[in-house]
């Protein structure tokens, strides 16, 4: 059985070393690196030597390495013995290949060079029974390319006492670019780094900068095809708190402007209203004090609406014609006065209804004894209160318009109210010609006190009216 076995086996194994002896194919690429500048043409020459140099059919195949080493090879080229090399789409136009059989060369011819084609290549035959030995070689392409222009950034926040790490890279550089810092003083002296600085990759790491940092840092991207550089500006400023702190000085003086501002437009506002206060006091003295008695009704009359007039002009026809009237208005008006006094400017406007109720009043005391007698009281109370004569003028002074002002001048300039009434029609009411009136009348501080004394001022003749 054993004998017969290996009997069996005695064929197969010379067979195997027959084969193994005899086909040994070697396939090589002389050059294991190629160099090309960008857009320029190469050529990949590959070498192969059969076991058995009569070969009836073969596959000669170029493959570019896939960027990704889990993707399939990049067919470039491929050639069958006696038929037309095949060049892959993606490079027709600007491959071809070159097939020696009797020197067992390939060349691989590349033009208009790209960085695509910078990667590893793979030249592999397969002949028929000839699977021994190395089937395929493999070569890599440099496509040279000079370093961009690189760009320099800086990392971090150029403040005292950062760290800050500039960066410098160049977008293209084949093979790659190595990147150098060199630092300038801010005079452009050359300088060493300050210690503690790091440098790699283009990476150029500063350790608690100052504003001695400051300078200039330039990167220079160099290959064996070129180089280039960038010129970075470092200004170390002092800390954001500072900023921050500038900030709120800049935000302050903002807001204090605005206070002042503020303060000054409510200081005009309050000035102007004094002004307009100081203006308006003196004329409304002068209006009341000149204006006498007329121009205060007249001014009622025109200011207050026709409910006020009529009543005004009827009571007025039918008070005048008492004599006495000026004394009674003279006590009501003090009274009146006492009261305003009191309640101020405002309250003085209501005082035509008050001179209104008063009238009424002397419409009921009319042509009575009594009357005269109340009067009297009245003028006591007017002793006992107003006391001074001088303190009433003040009064008056004060408040304008007093009805004894009006009433005498009433009983002066006609006695009659008819008269006056007819008056104020004749002048329409009209500021102007009462302003004309005023002026004929003069109104005049003088006149009005003599009449005051010729009036008010003698109490005896009222005594002996009342003994009358
Ligand atoms: C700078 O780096 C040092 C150590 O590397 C660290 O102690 C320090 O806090 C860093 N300074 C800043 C501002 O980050
Ligand atoms: C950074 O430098 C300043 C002086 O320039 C020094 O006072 C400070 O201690 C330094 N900081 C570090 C973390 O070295
Ligand atoms: C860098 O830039 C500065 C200002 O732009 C210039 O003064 C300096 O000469 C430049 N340095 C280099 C090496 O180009």
């Amino acid at each position: 059985m054993t004998s017969k076995k290996q009997l069996e086996w005695k064929p197969l194994f010379l067979i195997f070393t027959v084969l193994s002896c005899c086909s040994s194919l070697e396939v090589s690429i002389p050059v294991s690196e190629y160099e090309v500048a960008r857009g320029g043409e190469i050529a990949l020459t590959c070498s192969f030597i059969p076991a058995r140099p009569n070969f009836d059919t073969m596959i000669l195949t170029w493959e570019a390495f896939p960027d990704n080493t889990v993707d399939p090879m990049i067919v470039v080229a491929s050639y069958f013995l006696n038929k037309p090399v095949d060049i892959a789409p993606a490079y027709e136009g600007r491959a071809s290949l070159k097939n020696d059989m009797t020197k067992h060369v390939s060349t691989l011819h590349l033009t208009k060079v790209t960085m695509e084609d910078n990667r590893r290549y793979q030249c592999s035959v397969a002949i028929p029974n000839d699977k021994q030995g190395t089937q395929a070689a493999t070569t890599s392409l440099l496509v040279l390319v000079a370093p961009s222009a690189p760009i320099c950034k800086l990392q971090g926040t150029a403040e005292y006492w950062h760290n800050i790490t500039l960066t410098c890279v160049s977008q293209e550089g084949s093979p790659q670019p190595v990147y150098e810092w060199k630092s300038y003083s801010v005079e452009n002296s050359p300088r060493q780094f300050p210690p503690k600085t790091t440098e790699k990759d283009g990476s150029l790491s500063l350790f608690n900068i100052s504003v001695e940092t400051s300078g200039y840092f330039i990167c220079t991207s160099t290959n064996r095809v070129g180089s280039a550089s960038c010129n970075f500006t470092l200004a170390v400023m002092p800390n954001s708190m500072n900023i921050a702190s500038t900030g709120i000085i800049i935000g302050a003086v903002v807001a204090g402007v605005l206070v002042i501002g503020i303060i000054i437009f409510c200081c005009c506002r309050k000035s102007s209203k004094k002004n307009k206060f100081a203006e308006g006091s003196p004329g409304d003295v002068e209006f009341y004090d000149k204006d006498a008695p007329e121009t205060g009704e007249q001014y009622w009359d025109d200011k207050s609406n026709s409910e006020t007039k009529p009543h005004n002009q009827d009571e007025d026809k039918d008070v005048v014609p008492q004599s006495n009237y000026a004394v009674t208005s003279a006590g009501h008006t003090f009274d009146d006065d006492q009261h305003s006094s009191i309640s101020g400017k405002e309250k003085y406007n209501g005082k035509g209804s008050d001179i209104d109720s008063q009238r009424y009043q002397d419409d009921q005391y009319r042509g009575s004894r009594d009357r005269l007698d109340d009067q009297l009281d009245r003028n006591e109370q007017r002793e006992r209160y107003g006391g001074s004569r001088d303190r009433l003028d003040d009064q008056r002074q004060r408040y304008g318009g007093s009805r004894d002002r009006l009433d005498e001048q009433r009983n002066r300039y006609g006695g009659s109210r008819d008269r006056l009434d007819d008056q104020r029609e004749r002048y329409g009411g009209s500021r102007d010609r009462l302003d004309d009136q005023r002026e004929r009348y003069g109104g005049s501080r003088d006149r009005l006190d003599d009449q005051r004394e010729r009036y008010g001022g003698s109490r005896d003749r009222l005594d002996d009216q009342r003994e009358r």
